[in-house]
């Protein structure tokens, strides 16, 4: 069984149907990749494992770990080892970077019955972790994501991953709008926790980080399903010729 399995999900978003019957696996220790156009539904996916309130799931399950999830809150879904890294992520102004590190990290460990980190274990990983998403020290005292680049927000994405050590992570274009340094430093940081420990599932347009994390499996969406799957070849094939051929096959078979 799949770490995470999705069956014949359908989601609604304000009566509109987004996602239509789709099915879809990661598996513990690998790398996969979620392709498709703009508005195919990828986003409304990543939200849904997430458990995202606005979104109701009208049919279908969602399976994590081997327990439905398909109803749980999303607190319990990131304390059982869900992530995921926002496309748009949000600014807290008020909450130092410092301070929500804190408070993830022990809102973890209270889930897994284990005691408040003390402050001294704390500082060293979060500087270690600041040093690997080369991220100034001073940003600590900074309000989370208030203010920041672009750039600097995906890379605050993956500390967060890089403290909390999830068993799944979802990233949702964490790779746009980075600058060449910036996305070598996501990359590094996907690829140094993914593996053994971590399922990755990495919602993409660009092929550059692809060549950086290489997918096990890569997936395309189109109007709210799964159409298409394969290895990471069709990744350069989708770079080359876009997604045209794609939906003809599926208006054709249709
Ligand atoms: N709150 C909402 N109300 C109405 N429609 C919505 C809402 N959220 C999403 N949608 C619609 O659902 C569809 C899928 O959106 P989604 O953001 O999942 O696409 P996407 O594949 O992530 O696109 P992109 O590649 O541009 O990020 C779009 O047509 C969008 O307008
Ligand atoms: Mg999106």
């Amino acid at each position: 069984m799949a770490e995470l399995e999705i069956r014949n999900l359908h989601v609604k978003v304000e009566d509109k149907e987004i996602l239509k019957g789709l099915d879809l696996d990661v598996d513990k220790g690998k790398i996969h990749a979620l392709m498709g156009p703009n508005g195919s539904g990828k986003s409304t996916l990543a939200n849904t494992i997430m458990g995202h309130p606005a979104l109701e799931v009208t049919e279908g399950t969602i399976t994590f770990k081997g327990e439905d999830i398909t109803e749980a809150d999303p607190d319990e879904r990131s304390r059982m080892g869900l992530f995921m890294a926002f496309q748009y992520p949000v600014a807290i102004p008020g909450v130092t970077v410092a301070k929500y590190l804190r408070m993830i990290v022990n809102a973890h460990r209270e889930a897994a019955g284990e005691d408040q980190i003390s402050l001294k274990d704390f500082r060293k990983e979060t500087e270690a972790a600041m040093e690997m998403c080369d991220i100034p020290k001073e940003f600590s005292s900074r309000y989370l994501n208030d203010g920041f680049s672009g750039g600097e927000k995906k890379r605050m994405e993956v500390l967060q991953l890089a403290m909390l050590k999830p068993s799944l992570s979802v990233l949702d274009e964490t790779d746009s709008g980075l600058d060449i340094d910036a996305l070598k430093v996501v990359a590094d940081g996907v690829n140094r926790y993914a593996g053994p420990g971590m399922g990755v599932l990495i919602i993409t347009h660009y092929q550059r980080i692809l060549h950086m994390v290489e997918p096990d499996t890569v997936y395309v969406m189109y109007d709210g399903r799964i159409v298409k799957q394969g290895g990471p070849e069709l990744v350069g094939e989708l770079e080359e010729r876009g997604y045209g051929w794609i939906t003809e096959e599926i208006e054709a078979a249709k």
